[in-house]
């Protein structure tokens, strides 16, 4: 019997051993992102700036096809002014069906698409990466450091090392965040990439930062709806508990003292 369970033990080791080697990824650190935890929320400032390094370096070549302009109006968002967007909207083209012609967007519209160079469409990137760190890939610091897609994308933009290397005619650039350890993604940030209004830190490490937040804002819009509509629902089962088993008690009080007297 002994024997049989040490042989399971044994070969289960080797298995996740071997599954761990496959499944090698990236180097992501941990970042205390403002809205972790329970009572998180989006800081509106740093969702500001994220857009502002995402339009001026990022859009060049990535899209954001799944995000309305309009919510760049919302509250727990970056909460934008109307005449704000209007102004932001407009500096992209789209073609209109009707006019058949090009006209500015409009809040209505969505952030254009752009697949140049092959770079993926950021829209959902922060959830799609939210990935299974921690050890052995159990996701256990998903859970309690919080550390998803947000520290995912600040991670990526700065693991870089500076080496590069020629493969098949493209260029692979080391980066330790990224699985495999090698992108094609050239590094966008170097540091001092944008001048930020509000006088924030412009560091690579703050800049990395605000873009994260701001792409984990596309990725989950009402995170802060859905953080409260949990915690409500918390509530209400505690305190409903009480009252059942105040009930229940209650009920069975006679019973129980009619038994005990027989
Ligand atoms: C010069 C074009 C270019 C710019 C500018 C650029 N990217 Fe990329 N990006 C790429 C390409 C190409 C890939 C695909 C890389 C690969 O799969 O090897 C990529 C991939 C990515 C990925 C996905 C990595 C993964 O896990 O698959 C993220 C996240 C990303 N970029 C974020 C950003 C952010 C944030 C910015 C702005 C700070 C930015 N990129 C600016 C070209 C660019």
């Amino acid at each position: 019997m002994i024997r049989k369970i040490a042989l399971t033990a044994a070969a289960t080791l080797a298995l996740t051993g071997a599954a761990m080697a496959a499944g090698e990824g990236g180097h992501v650190h941990d970042v205390d992102f403002s809205f972790e935890g329970p009572f998180g929320r989006y800081d509106q400032m740093q969702l500001q700036r994220g857009l502002q390094v995402y339009t001026e370096i990022c859009a060049a070549c990535h899209g954001l096809q799944y995000v309305p302009l309009r919510t760049l109006s919302d509250e727990g968002g970056p909460a934008m002014p109307e005449d704000q967007i209007r102004a932001y909207s407009s500096q992209f083209e789209i073609f209109d069906a009707e006019l058949d012609d090009f006209r500015p967007r409009v809040p209505t519209d969505h952030f254009p698409a752009n697949d140049a160079v092959g770079a993926p469409d950021l829209s959902l990137m922060a959830k799609a990466r939210a990935g299974f760190h921690g050890p052995y890939g159990t996701g256990l610091s998903q859970l309690f450091n919080g550390m998803g897609g947000a520290e995912y994308i600040a991670s990526l933009l700065t693991g870089y090392t500076g080496k590069e290397k020629e493969e098949a005619g493209s260029i692979f650039y080391e980066n330790t965040a990224f699985p495999g350890g090698w992108i094609s993604m050239a590094p966008p940030l170097y540091g001092e990439d944008v001048e930020y209004a509000d006088g924030h830190s412009n560091s690579l490490h703050h800049e990395a930062e605000d873009v994260a937040a701001f792409l984990m804002w596309t990725a989950e819009p009402k995170m802060m709806a859905r953080k409260q509509a949990g915690f409500v629902g918390v509530v209400f089962l505690t305190i409903l508990t009480v009252l059942l088993y105040a009930t229940n008690k209650r009920l069975w009080k006679p019973v129980k003292k009619a038994a005990k007297e027989s």
